[in-house]
């Protein structure tokens, strides 16, 4: 099911892709539009989402169970969609999300093994179903984004520390998601100038 009001579009990528930067070019152009805008991001949103968000990014839960994070991060998005994103929607907003679904199936399907069908299941089931509108990926090659994203902040979180092979799986989750569904996904190259990306995300918005 998909928004029957609202716009719900979602950014997708690997570490380093420049996601916040894009978010915030976003928001800023469609609000200049005169739309209303809600920015957020997942795991987090909420103030019980954000709360999951810490403990399940903490390197001190380095051991964390694989199913016991899936479920962290299905809770934090159940939350997330009934307390933030739906209602916004509902009332005719834009919502522009950091993460979604694809992140868990990326994540905890394949990097971490669970199966992406079954983690396609438990998000949809958090969600009553909310897909997103229209889903932007900023493809990067991890070797080149887990480097930007070292720059950016020195001490990396549970997923940022994991192996190379875990994040090109991650990266090739996110671009069959986009190849089985091209009405609905737009894959932009992370390696293009802000500009250059911020262009094509409006371009394709506005297609
Ligand atoms: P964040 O600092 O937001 O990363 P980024 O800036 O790259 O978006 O941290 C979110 C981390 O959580 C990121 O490594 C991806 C991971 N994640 C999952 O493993 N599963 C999920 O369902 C979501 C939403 C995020």
């Amino acid at each position: 099911m998909t928004s029957s009001t609202g716009t719900f579009i979602v950014f997708e990528g690997g570490e380093g892709a420049g996601k916040s930067t894009q978010v915030a070019l976003l928001r800023d152009a469609l609000e200049a539009q005169g739309r209303e805008v809600v920015l957020t991001r997942e795991p987090g949103g909420t103030p019980t989402a954000e709360a999951i968000r810490a403990l399940v990014l903490d390197v001190a839960h380095a051991g964390l169970d694989a199913r016991a994070e899936a479920l962290l991060f299905a809770a934090a998005r159940a939350e997330h969609v009934s307390a933030l994103i739906r209602p916004a929607l509902e009332r005719g907003a834009t919502v522009i999300c950091d993460r979604y679904i694809d992140s868990s199936v990326a994540y905890q399907g394949l990097g971490r093994e669970l199966g992406a069908d079954q983690i396609r299941e438990l998000s949809a089931w958090a969600t009553e179903n909310l897909a997103a509108d229209l889903t932007i990926v900023l493809d990067i090659d991890p070797v080149v984004g887990l480097a930007r994203a070292g720059q950016v902040s020195d001490a990396p979180d549970r997923m940022e520390s994991e192996a190379l092979s875990f994040h090109q799986m991650v990266r090739a989750a996110f671009l069959n998601a986009a190849a089985a569904n091209p009405a609905t996904y737009a894959v932009i190259d992370a390696t293009a100038s802000p500009a250059e990306i911020h262009t094509q995300i409006v371009a394709r918005i506005q297609a």
